[in-house]
């Protein structure tokens, strides 16, 4: 059964920007952006204090690209779940596919992290997503199962607080999105895992992410699975934001 869900659409500005673009970009996104929809911009940690300012009362939701799994301590170049609440954060990204890549996160760490960033209150976007050659294979329903799985265990009962975004690697900043049904498909799998976990999962956000742009945001969203977009290089320019917002609307 399609549940009444709200939707939410979730800018992902990886490591772009700097204090005028910001600004700019902010002003735009606020200016035009419709009202009614969950929204909310993740931004590099140096930025967070003045995206608080900027977004205070704005009803623009704002958090970070990453958490540490760690409470605190000798972790250098590492930010904490309980640094990032003091900017008034509302979520964290946790295991997108490129501090997979490049950081060499496992599902376990991702896990940690995401419940790290409950423990303050903070609400993880946890990421999930096969890579071309796992599509290619056959692999993709495993896959995602598997990467999910961990976080299932780790987080016990809190496995219904997170939001879970779906972004297939290989359409990350490639400009080839998964088609609708292919995306509807993995978040009927992925919330079927969650509702063998939790009673929970009919009202769970599950956001897709892998080219969003305006012009394909809506045949996505109107899935009925698909709860919203997590959105790289079209959450840089405020038309195309707002666009993808209203597209949720
Ligand atoms: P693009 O929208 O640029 O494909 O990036 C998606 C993404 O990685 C969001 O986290």
């Amino acid at each position: 059964m399609t549940q009444a869900r709200s939707k939410l659409v979730v800018g992902n500005w990886k490591m772009h920007g700097n204090h005028a673009a910001n600004a700019e970009l902010l002003q735009g996104i606020l200016a035009a952006r419709p009202l009614g929809v969950d929204a909310a911009v993740c931004v590099p940690f140096p930025y967070l204090s003045e995206v608080a300012v900027t977004l205070a009362n704005s009803g623009l939701a704002w958090g970070a690209q990453d958490v540490s799994a760690h409470e605190q301590g000798a972790y250098t170049g590492e930010v904490s779940a309980a640094m990032l609440m003091e900017f008034g954060c509302r979520y964290a990204i946790v295991g997108h596919s490129e501090r997979r890549a490049y950081h060499g996160e496992s599902d376990q760490i991702v896990a940690d992290k995401a419940k790290a960033a409950l423990a303050r209150g903070i609400t993880p976007i946890v990421c999930v997503g096969e890579t071309l050659a796992q599509r290619q294979a056959g692999e993709t329903e495993a896959v995602v199962k598997r990467q999910l799985s961990v976080v299932i265990h780790t987080l016990g009962q809190c496995i219904g607080e997170i939001v879970v975004a779906y972004e297939p690697v290989w359409a990350i900043g490639t400009g080839l999105t998964a088609s609708p049904e292919q995306a509807q498909a993995v978040h009927a799998v992925l919330r079927a895992q969650l509702a063998a976990a939790t009673a929970r999962a009919a009202e769970m956000t599950l956001l897709y992410g892998g080219s969003v742009k305006p012009d394909n945001a809506a045949v996505l969203f109107s899935q009925p699975d698909i709860d919203g977009g997590l959105i790289g290089g079209a959450a840089l320019k405020a038309a195309d934001f707002v666009a993808i917002v209203r597209a949720a609307a």
